[in-house]
């Protein structure tokens, strides 16, 4: 919450904490090389004997970025799906959600092998801003501090399909509760981390989804893309 503050008032910064059950991940960026690193993230210092260096302090770029995960993330075969919820930032959000995060695992853990997580990804109210000011976009987000949730179950067993994709809109699920009776639940669905049982186009909201509706009668009149793509997140599903 303090960094997402801090977020409003430098857009440089940036952050993502992904939690698992045995380790908390913590993102942190700054969108400019300084010889100082920004007092922003001073609340993720302050945990001192917490806090382990998976990859030091670096000036990078996008792509050493991520030579540096890959070198530090396990690699491992696994079946995986994710789900997108947005909400707007809540520290009491995020301590109910955990809580029901746990009654997930307990109970997915005596049903098969699965690793649970899911990521807080703040996104800041300059960064829709700055979208819309380069001529916006489709999302329909309004300019206001949100986080983009993304869940992710990853299993192995195929024989468990069912329970995995039932156990993800269980998380799922209970974000959205929470969220919706706290008043904190926003429509849109990050693509990026959306599963295939959402249909996305339809959070971007009724303006946008005609705009996507008309845009694609006038380029692509024999519905090319809505018959013979096979899957993904098209107009022909909502
Ligand atoms: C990053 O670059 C800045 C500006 O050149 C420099 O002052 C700082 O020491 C560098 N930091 C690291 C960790 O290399
Ligand atoms: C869970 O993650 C660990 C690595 O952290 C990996 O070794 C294991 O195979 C994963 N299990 C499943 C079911 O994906």
């Amino acid at each position: 919450m303090k960094v997402q503050k801090s977020m409003e008032l430098d857009s440089k910064v940036d952050l993502y904490v992904t939690v698992t059950p045995t380790v908390i991940v913590i993102g942190m960026f700054y969108a400019e090389w300084v010889a100082q690193p920004p007092t922003a993230f001073d609340p993720f210092h302050q945990l001192k004997s917490q806090v382990g260096v998976m990859v030091p302090l670096t000036n990078g770029t996008g792509t050493s970025l991520a030579v540096d995960l890959g070198a530090n993330t396990p690699q491992y075969d696994a079946r995986r799906i994710p789900t997108a919820v947005t909400t707007t930032p809540d520290a009491g959000l995020y301590l109910k959600n955990h809580e029901k995060f746990l009654e997930v695992l307990e109970t997915t853990e005596s049903a098969f092998a699965a690793n649970l997580s899911y990521t807080i990804q703040p996104v800041a109210s300059a960064t829709i801003r700055e979208g819309n000011a380069r001529r916006g976009n489709t999302f329909g987000l309004d300019p206001m501090p949100q986080i983009w949730w993304s869940m992710v179950v990853e299993w192995d067993d195929e024989t468990k399909d069912a329970q995995a994709q039932q156990t993800l809109k269980t998380m799922d699920g209970n974000l959205r509760s929470i969220a919706q009776s706290r008043g904190e639940l926003i429509r849109y669905q990050f693509m990026n981390d959306a599963s295939f049982m959402q249909t996305v186009l339809d959070s971007y909201g009724e303006d946008n989804l005609a705009r996507l509706r008309s845009t694609a009668k006038h380029y692509d009149p024999s519905r090319v893309f809505q018959e013979l793509q096979n899957d993904g997140f098209l107009l022909r599903k909502i």
